[in-house]
């Protein structure tokens, strides 16, 4: 992919696409980790002489411009961050906005209406998407695009923009997720090992699937383990399971070891009689649930496993928690995990909303190599999946 770094910025228009969908409390943001993220590439641009023009999407909105979805609080909240003014074009296209591009001078920042707010930038159909990609970037000199946490939407903004503005190329935080995950994880260094937690098999069958003869050991966490642990004839009581998933779960289980993976399942679990219990009623459990309990974390055992198969990985990519982390009763598991990780001193890469938040919990963020500002597309790219948003830069370089 083009570099940021290879193109000539100075007086140029550059229209830059970033992934601002954060989460607000009315209107305030709640968590600016993905603003904060994009800030280098803001950084480079505004230093280096450009006008910059800011686009990006908030929510689904369904019908149009909606007033809660606007991105006035986002807006605000970058200024803040950079200490710059950042208006908010009242839409992303037209007249108005063209005036403004054609106005914004070196140094300043213009931050440009929901693209969602036009049925175009989601449409299904690639010649509306390519029209109203025309429109987004008539009066910009590059393209730039750093909205990783976007880049599995074949949207026009992240998909056709690039192929219409005069120059394309990826912004440093979009580089840095092209390098870890395509860089890192194509020719990983063994042991290559990934943690896989969270509530549903469903949600990650495709990752397993996927992983499976990739990675050399699998540790399989969270309330999906439940599912895998009755595959095994466990009786998990009152925890959460997928029924319809139990031959799913056994076909992987049966097909490890030729694929050449070897999973690792919990031994104990931490039990309770509900997810808002502040005492578990059992804190290490092993053999089958008791009726009317259910495991809402891995068990310290499992823990102590997990972390001596963790000890040998050179390479650990981890998705998913490994319990209901939200309640502090049974978090102990997944941040034991996240310590067993930074302790293996592996090249270490994170994703995913829930897996970020127990990190940061953990306060081990900054001895992660690498933790990914994707969500769906985090998941997706563990898919196997190409992402839509990574070929179009490869395409138009
Ligand atoms: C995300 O938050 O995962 C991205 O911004 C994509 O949002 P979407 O799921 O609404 O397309």
């Amino acid at each position: 992919m083009r570099s940021l770094k290879d193109i000539d910025i100075k007086g140029k228009k550059v229209l830059i696409r970033v992934d601002y969908n954060v989460p607000l409390d009315g209107t305030r943001v709640t968590d600016d980790t993905r603003i904060r993220e994009s800030l280098p590439t803001l950084r480079h641009l505004l230093g280096g002489g450009a006008a910059v023009v800011i686009c990006c999407h908030l929510g689904q909105p369904k019908a149009g411009p909606t007033p809660e979805l606007s991105l006035a609080p986002v807006a605000a909240h970058l200024a803040g961050m950079l200490g710059l003014s950042v208006p908010l074009a009242a839409d992303c296209i037209g007249p108005e906005v063209k005036k403004l591009i054609a106005e914004l001078g070196p140094g300043q920042v213009l931050m440009l209406e929901n693209l969602r707010f036009y049925k175009a930038e989601t449409s299904k159909d690639v010649a509306e998407r390519e029209g109203f990609a025309k429109e987004l970037v008539a009066g910009i000199d590059v393209y730039v695009s750093d909205a990783f946490g976007v880049a599995h939407r074949p949207n026009a903004s992240v998909t056709e923009a690039p192929k219409f503005a005069p120059k394309a190329c990826a912004g440093l935080l979009m580089q840095k997720e092209w390098e870890f995950l395509h860089g890192r994880l194509s020719n990983p260094e063994r042991p290559y090992m990934a943690v896989s937690g969270g509530s549903k098999v469903s949600s990650k069958l495709g990752i397993l699937k996927n992983l499976l003869g990739k990675v050399d050991n699998l540790i399989i966490g969270g309330a999906m383990a439940n599912t895998f642990r009755l595959a095994q004839g466990i009786d998990m009581g009152a925890s959460l399971v997928e029924l319809e998933l139990l031959d799913e779960a056994r076909a992987i289980l049966a097909a490890a070891p030729d694929a050449g993976t070897q999973i690792h399942l919990p031994v104990d679990f931490v039990l309770a009689t509900s997810m808002k219990d502040t005492v578990p009623a059992v804190a290490s459990h092993t053999g089958p649930v008791p009726a009317g309990l259910m495991a809402l974390d891995i068990g310290p055992k499992s823990v102590l496993v997990f972390a001596e198969v963790l000890k040998k990985a050179k390479t650990v990519v981890w998705n998913g928690p490994m319990g209901a982390f939200e309640n502090p009763a049974f978090a102990a598991g997944s941040i034991g995990v996240a310590k067993a990780i930074v302790a293996s001193g592996a090249l270490s890469i994170v994703g995913g909303g829930d897996t970020d938040a127990v990190v940061h919990q953990a306060h081990l963020g900054e001895r992660f190599s690498f933790i990914s500002t994707g969500g769906g597309s985090f998941l997706e790219f563990l898919e196997g999946k190409e992402l839509p948003g990574f070929k179009a830069l490869e395409e138009c370089s």
